[in-house]
Parts: structure tokens; C-alpha cells; sequence
């Protein structure tokens, strides 16, 4: 059976503990060339630094050789039905690496296509980068059980692949969100499963600061999604009073990391100053995103 990645939940705990694992030897040295022969296609409807970069990097370091393709070169859906993008790009190579603006596209591609999906970001998940945050805090905090993420502000993508990793590893995750910006449905309910089963908590408070109390990590991501520029005046209202701030962070435990999947708009949901914090792991999420994504790549093709 194909495995593709399209959400955390394509992995079970098990899978999540053994890739992390994966990605902490490779980041240790460990060379491994699975892709060794292959070719990824990388597929970006919207734009990217971390993801596109890292994910080309990877994939070399892998032995496998990288296409990758931007959003007006193949018009997705406009100039051409997925489906078909899907069948074409299945003929020639290995493993398809897509970020799409709904994901009934990736939904789409993984119909279509044999070869592997991977998700770089859709509307609704974000797991390359949850994977890269959990490693972070295994790194930072030596364990996962137990720790106390807080999440604050928007219920988006980052947030719900976040929310299923952290339940599946016995982390308890916390999010402070307007009520009309919690994590949709679907993915919360597979939070609140496996959360059940490893004996973590989660839950939906509404102020910040009854998040951030006692938190080992406080996270954030921005308040206006990429496709959300409409919407920008309504979020900054809603969103303002959930900024990541010293005052914020004086609620966590002394030594909580401060944490963002990047890009970071200072002045919005972070301070100004809050990258450089002394105990931000900004650029560490951003670095284990290579390694992180380099097990997922192996874990898809054996
Ligand atoms: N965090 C993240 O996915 O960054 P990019 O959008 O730059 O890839
Ligand atoms: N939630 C953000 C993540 C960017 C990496 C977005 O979808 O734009």
C-alpha cells in the first residue's frame, strides 16, 4: 500500500516515535541513501522558504534527485484538472512533495497518483512542520511525556498537526483561541483520541494566560494564514489580545521555550524581540526541518 503523509494522523504514535528517532541520528550523522535512484517532484501553489529548501536539501542528502515545480509553471487546477497533474507527474518519479491551497487537492493527488504524497502545507495540516517542532522539544526539554505545550492564537494548520503530534507522544497540548478560531473538527477529535490513548490532555481555553500557566513550551504562529489576506482586518481585531509577549511568557515555567513556525510578523503575534529571546528555538525548528523531513521521506518509500 502506498503510505502517503498527508496528516500526522497517517502515522501512528508508534511510527511518530521511531521517525523522530530517525531524524535525531540523521541529524547526528547518520548517513542513509533511500532515495538512492529516485526522483521527488516539489509542488509549491503557495510560497515557502523552509519547506522548499529544506525538502530539496533532503532529498539530496538522500541520494534521490529533486523537479521542483512553482505554482504558475503548472497552474494546478487551471491549467490543467489535478488529476491529471497527478497521473503525469506519477509516470516519471518517485515521491510527489505538495503544498496546495485546499487540501481536496492533496486528497486528489494521493486518489491519482501511486507514488507517495507528502503534504508541505495545506489549509488544514501542516505535519512536516509538527514533526520538526516535536523533535525540537525532545532535543530542548530531553522528553516529550508530560510537557505542556501552549498554543496561541489562530486554530489553523500548524496548530491542528501540532495538537495530533502532541497527543500521540503524551505531551499535553493546550490552545488559546477565540472561540470562532479553534482547530477544526475533524483534526481535534483525532487530538482528543490520542490523546485518550497515550493519557495526555487537551483542551481549548479562551485567554492566553491560562495557557501559558505552568507551560514547558509556548507556541505561536501567525494570525493571517497564506489565502487569508482578506480576512486580515477581522483576525488583527480578534487576535489582539493574544500576542506572545515577555508578560506572556512570565506565565510559563522559568525555563519554557518559546516557539514559531516562521515567517514570524513582529508587532502581531509576537512582540518585537521575541525571535532573539533567550530561550527561543525559532531557528532550531527551522533546522530540524531538514532532518525531520528526511525521515519522513525514508519512512514513505520502505
Ligand atoms: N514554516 C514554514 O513552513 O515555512 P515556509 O512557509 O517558508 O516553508
Ligand atoms: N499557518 C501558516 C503557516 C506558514 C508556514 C500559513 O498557512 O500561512
Amino acid at each position: 500500500m502506498t503510505r502517503n503523509f498527508l496528516s500526522v494522523a497517517d502515522l501512528s504514535p508508534h511510527e511518530i516515535g521511531l521517525s523522530i528517532d530517525s531524524a535525531i541520528r540523521m541529524k547526528g550523522g547518520e548517513s542513509t541513501k533511500p532515495l538512492d535512484g529516485m526522483t521527488v517532484a516539489t509542488l509549491f501553489e503557495k510560497p515557502s522558504l523552509r519547506t522548499r529548501v529544506s525538502f530539496e536539501i533532503g532529498i539530496r542528502q538522500l541520494g534521490g534527485d529533486c523537479v521542483n515545480l512553482g505554482a504558475s509553471e503548472v497552474g494546478l487546477g487551471v491549467r490543467e484538472p489535478v488529476a491529471d497533474v497527478a497521473r503525469v507527474l506519477d509516470r516519471w518519479v518517485d515521491i510527489i512533495v505538495v503544498r496546495v491551497n485546499s487540501h481536496d487537492s492533496l486528497l486528489e493527488f494521493a486518489e491519482y497518483a501511486n507514488a507517495p504524497i507528502v503534504n508541505a502545507l495545506s489549509d488544514l495540516e501542516h505535519p512536516c512542520q509538527a514533526m520538526a517542532d516535536i523533535m525540537t522539544i525532545q532535543e530542548h526539554r530531553g522528553e516529550l511525556r508530560g510537557q505542556r505545550v501552549a498554543y496561541i492564537g489562530d486554530g489553523n494548520n500548524t496548530a491542528a498537526s501540532l495538537a495530533i503530534a502532541c497527543a500521540s507522544v503524551g505531551a499535553d497540548f493546550v490552545i488559546a483561541a477565540p472561540p470562532d478560531y479553534q482547530i477544526p473538527t475533524p483534526a481535534w477529535e483525532e487530538a482528543n483520541r490520542r490523546a485518550s490513548e497515550s493519557q495526555s490532555k487537551v483542551g481549548w481555553v479562551e485567554l492566553p494566560q491560562q495557557a501559558a500557566r505552568g507551560a514547558d513550551v509556548v507556541y505561536t504562529d501567525t494570525w493571517v494564514s497564506m489565502g487569508q489576506d482578506d480576512e486580515t482586518e477581522v483576525r488583527l481585531e480578534a487576535f489582539k489580545e493574544y500576542q506572545v509577549n515577555e508578560e506572556l511568557m512570565s506565565y510559563a515555567k522559568p525555563d519554557a521555550l518559546f516557539m514559531h513556525d516562521l515567517p514570524a510578523y513582529e508587532g502581531k503575534e509576537i512582540a518585537p524581540g521575541m525571535i532573539d529571546h533567550p530561550r527561543s528555538v525559532v531557528f532550531d525548528q527551522a533546522e530540524n526541518r531538514l532532518h525531520a523531513q528526511k525521515a519522513i521521506l525514508a519512512g514513505v518509500v520502505t
